[in-house]
């Protein structure tokens, strides 16, 4: 059994049936690849995992337990992380605020934004902060303001800040989408140290094939709301199915 099972998710937005019967599993310390051109579903996927959506059918488990009907921050304390296809961070604040914000929240479960003054001196979180800093190279932008980092700085940043929660499970949606090469390159290696180093499983949303198959382990491919194909990305590569279903733009 994977450290996520999902059975039989569907979910319908009114008369779109956005997923149909999704069964897919994760295995633990692996780096799943959930692939599938535009509307396939990704997104909706996720959000069905993290308590933002509710799926109309089936079942979701993290770890034996079932994720549905939880909220989303508690679904956060078993150990399920996410980041955004769109970031989430708090523009005007540092780096570092913005990175012992879900700090706090872990620990504690009663952060209000408005208290930001109050965290400053919790030395704890500041050294568990600043760790994390370290792991993803931001450690000298600490005190710049989140607004003005490039947009690859800021997908980091919000990694930075699902890596403070100690996650087992980290979902990211698309974290390379608009990033020069360079940038996704460091990216790739980031993921892969972090992965390592904290045996985090990584299930990653992405259109960039040069992203997927340097990391992937598996590949779920997905259409129209339904898993087409799932397998090894040597046999996802070139499969018949996957050109069909990206209709000639994917370069696998
Ligand atoms: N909240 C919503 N209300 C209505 N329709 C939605 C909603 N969220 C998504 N959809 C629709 O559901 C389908 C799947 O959307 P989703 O965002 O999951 O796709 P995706 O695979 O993540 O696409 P992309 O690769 O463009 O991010 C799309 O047709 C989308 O327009
Ligand atoms: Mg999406």
């Amino acid at each position: 059994m994977g450290i996520l099972e999902i059975k039989n998710v569907g979910k319908r937005f009114g008369g779109l049936q956005a997923l149909g019967d999704v069964n897919l599993s994760v295995a633990e310390n692996t780096v799943h690849a959930i692939i599938g051109p535009n509307g396939a579903g990704k997104s909706t996927l996720l959000n069905c995992l993290v308590g933002k959506l509710i799926p109309d059918t089936g079942s979701v488990t993290f770890q034996g337990q079932s994720l549905l009907g939880r909220s989303p921050h508690e679904i956060n304390q078993m150990g399920v992380s996410r980041v955004f296809q769109t970031p989430e961070i708090f523009a005007d604040l540092t780096v570092f605020e913005n990175v012992m914000i879900p700090c706090f929240a872990h620990r504690d479960g009663s952060f209000k934004l408005n208290g930001i003054s109050a965290i400053r001196g919790q030395n704890d979180i500041k050294e568990m902060a600043e760790a994390i800093l370290m792991d993803v190279n931001m450690i000298d932008k600490r005190d710049m303001t989140a607004s003005s980092m490039s947009r690859g700085d800021k997908r980091r940043l919000e990694m930075a800040m699902c890596l403070v929660q100690e996650p087992k499970l980290l979902l990211l949606d698309e974290p390379t989408a608009g990033m020069a090469r360079a940038d996704t390159n460091n990216t790739i290696d980031l993921l892969k140290e972090i992965k390592e180093k904290r045996d985090i499983t990584m299930a990653i949303i992405e259109h960039d094939m040069h992203v997927v198959f340097s990391m992937a382990e598996r590949i779920t491919v997905l259409a129209q709301g339904t898993p087409l194909v799932e397998d090894t990305p040597e046999n996802i590569k070139g499969h018949p199915k996957v050109r069909e279903a990206y209709l000639g733009e994917a370069q696998v």
